[in-house]
C-alpha cells in the first residue's frame, strides 16, 4: 500500500474518520495551546511513517478537536532539520493534513527578531520568507498528483488572508507586527554579522524552522497562515547571549496573547 494511505487509514481508524478543516503546527514553548480542550492525541511514535520530535518543548503527538465548530489537527511539537531529518520527513505531516482534507495551514513558530522595534513577546504575521537554508522539501521525484514539478512561491501567504488575520487581531486588541521570516537550518544561533545580513536582506525574525512546511503547503494548494513569537533579540542586537530555555520561557510568558491570536483566526477563519 501508499505509504500515505497507511498513515491516513490509520488516523482514520483511531479518530473515526476525522476530517479536518484546518492544520495548526505549535513552536517552541507554544504547546500548552491544546492544554484546556479535549480531543484525541496521537503520539506521532504510534503512527506510521511518522518520526519523533526530539526538542525540549516539543510534545509529540497529533491532537484532533473540535474549536468553534471548526475541526482542527494540532501538531503538538514539530521536526527540524537540525535534528537530523530529511525535509521530506519535516513536512510530510503536512501532506497527511492536505489528504485528510485540511484548507488550511497555520504554522507557528518562536523567532528571533532582527529589527529593534520589533520586541521579545511580540506576535509577527509572516508576510513573506527567505529560505536560507540551501535546501529545499521538494527536491526530489515530484508526484504530480500532489503538485506541480516547479511550483510558483509569490503569494504564499496571501495578502487577502494576511488583510483579514490582521482585521482580526485588531477587533481582539492583539498588537501584530508583519514581516519577513528568515530560515537558518541551525541549531546554533546566528553571529552578530549572519544578523546584520539578514536584516539588509529584508528579513524581519529569524528562526529554524516554518520554512520547509510553507513551501509544501503552497506546493498543495492549501492556505498557508504563518506566526511568529518573537521571543528573543537575535544575536547582536541585544548583548544577551542566547539560550533556548529563554525562548521556551517567552513562549510561556506569552501564552495567553498567542492563544487569543490563534482562537480568534480559528473561530472567523
Ligand atoms: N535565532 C534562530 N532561531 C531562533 C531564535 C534566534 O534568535 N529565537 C528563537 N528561535
Amino acid at each position: 500500500m501508499d505509504k500515505l494511505q497507511a498513515t491516513i487509514n490509520y488516523i482514520n481508524e483511531k479518530t473515526g474518520n476525522f476530517k479536518p478543516d484546518i492544520a495548526l503546527v505549535l513552536g517552541s514553548g507554544l504547546g500548552g495551546f491544546t492544554k484546556d480542550l479535549n480531543g484525541i492525541t496521537l503520539p506521532y511514535n504510534d503512527i506510521p511513517n511518522f518520526r519523533a520530535s526530539t526538542v525540549k518543548g516539543h510534545k509529540g503527538a497529533l491532537f484532533f478537536t473540535t474549536l468553534f465548530n471548526k475541526k482542527i489537527v494540532v501538531m503538538q511539537g514539530r521536526l527540524h532539520f537540525y535534528e537530523g531529518y530529511e525535509l521530506t520527513d519535516i513536512t510530510y505531516p503536512i501532506k497527511v493534513f492536505k489528504k485528510l482534507g485540511a484548507k488550511t495551514l497555520i504554522l507557528t513558530n518562536a523567532a528571533g527578531s532582527l529589527r529593534e522595534d520589533f520586541k521579545p513577546s511580540d506576535l509577527m504575521l509572516i508576510k513573506d520568507h527567505i529560505n536560507f537554508t540551501g535546501k529545499n522539501p521538494l527536491i526530489g521525484k515530484n508526484d504530480d498528483t500532489l503538485g506541480e514539478r516547479f511550483p510558483d512561491m509569490s503569494n504564499i501567504y496571501t495578502e487577502a488572508l494576511r488583510d483579514q488575520i490582521k482585521e482580526y487581531a485588531k477587533n481582539e486588541g492583539v498588537d501584530l507586527k508583519e514581516g519577513v521570516y528568515v530560515m537558518t537550518t541551525g541549531p546554533s544561533y546566528e553571529t552578530p554579522s549572519e544578523v546584520k545580513m539578514f536584516g539588509k536582506l529584508g528579513g524581519d525574525a529569524v528562526g529554524m524552522s516554518t520554512v520547509p512546511e510553507a513551501i509544501v503547503s503552497n506546493y498543495l494548494g492549501m492556505n498557508t497562515i504563518g506566526i511568529s513569537l518573537i521571543t528573543n533579540y537575535a544575536s547582536g542586537i541585544s548583548k544577551n547571549k542566547l539560550s533556548h530555555d529563554e525562548v521556551v520561557e517567552v513562549g510561556h510568558i506569552t501564552a495567553q496573547k498567542f492563544t487569543k491570536l490563534i482562537n480568534t483566526i480559528i473561530n472567523n477563519l
